[in-house]
């Protein structure tokens, strides 16, 4: 079946909607005629902030995507839902070896491989009730290059990108699209530390994001960043990993 979903008139349902990029994603559903948007937070009262901006399109629902009971009954509860956007992330700046904190990596894995993986699988059934729909996954730059300080993070998102692979060849004979977006550096909370980068607006990640699952685009880089690591990795990868290791290094 070929990809059909469409911004407009679509139901969709965010993860860590209350912020972010995820608000992004919810304003820019809004802008674009989403018939209903389910704003997905840990929070039910940060959900609820934000749905009251449009009680007759927003609607509020509890969901962290490490807990499956939450999941299943957001499922039960968004049955109409057409689109689903994973951006809910954990990001903790750890490495791998070096850490006195050695269960960060665990956690990252949970909330960026795990909490995908877990949102597919039960709204994959929604979806195609619903004549098909799409998935977008809000991905990184550091998914596409190892970031040695990024020790979770970094392969929870390589993860989470070939789990991407796997479910769009699974997924598109029941009409369902996956697109993978590779984010380089934007205005959030989670990249309050990223000063030496001209960083992109939430908003302009949830246009792009919009943009590219309409095509049925596989992969997408989404800002100024993510194409400038793409192309340097094309250019030189073994540069660009001398340059990562340098992070530390030093
Ligand atoms: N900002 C960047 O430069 C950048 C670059 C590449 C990729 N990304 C990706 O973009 C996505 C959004 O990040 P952001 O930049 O918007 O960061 P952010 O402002 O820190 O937002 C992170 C969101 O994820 C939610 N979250 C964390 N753990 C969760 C869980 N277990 N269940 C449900 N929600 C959870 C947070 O909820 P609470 O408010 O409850 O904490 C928050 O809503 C992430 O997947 C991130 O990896 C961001």
């Amino acid at each position: 079946m070929s990809n059909r979903f469409k911004t407009e008139g679509c139901v969709a349902i965010v993860t860590g909607a209350n912020r972010g990029i995820g608000l992004g994603f919810v304003e820019e559903l809004l802008d674009q005629g989403a018939a209903r948007i389910y704003v997905g937070s840990r929070n039910l009262a940060d959900a609820e902030a934000i749905a009251a901006r449009d009680p007759e399109r927003l609607k509020a629902v509890q969901l962290d995507v490490t807990r499956p009971e939450q999941i299943e009954a957001a499922a039960k509860a968004c049955s109409d839902v057409t689109l689903v956007v994973n951006n809910a992330g954990m990001f903790q700046m750890e490495r791998l070896y070096k850490t006195d904190k050695p269960e960060i990596v665990r956690q990252e894995m949970e909330v960026n491989f795990f909490g995908v993986l877990n949102m597919v699988r039960a709204f994959g059934p929604v979806m195609e009730a619903n004549g098909g729909g799409a998935v977008i996954n809000v991905l990184s730059a550091g998914g596409i290059v190892a970031v040695p300080d990024m020790g979770g993070y970094s392969p929870s998102k390589f993860a989470a990108r070939a789990a991407s692979d796997c479910l769009r060849a699974e997924l598109a004979p029941l009409g369902i699209g996956v697109t993978s977006l590779i984010v380089g550096s934007v205005d959030t909370r989670m990249a309050s530390h990223v000063t030496w980068i001209e960083k992109s607006q939430p908003r302009d990640i949830g246009k792009a994001g919009l943009w590219a699952a309409e095509r049925g685009i596989a992969e997408h880089d989404t800002d100024p960043h993510a194409i400038g690591v793409r192309a340097q990795l094309a250019r030189d990868p073994a540069g660009l990993a001398a340059a990562m290791a340098k992070r530390v290094q030093s």
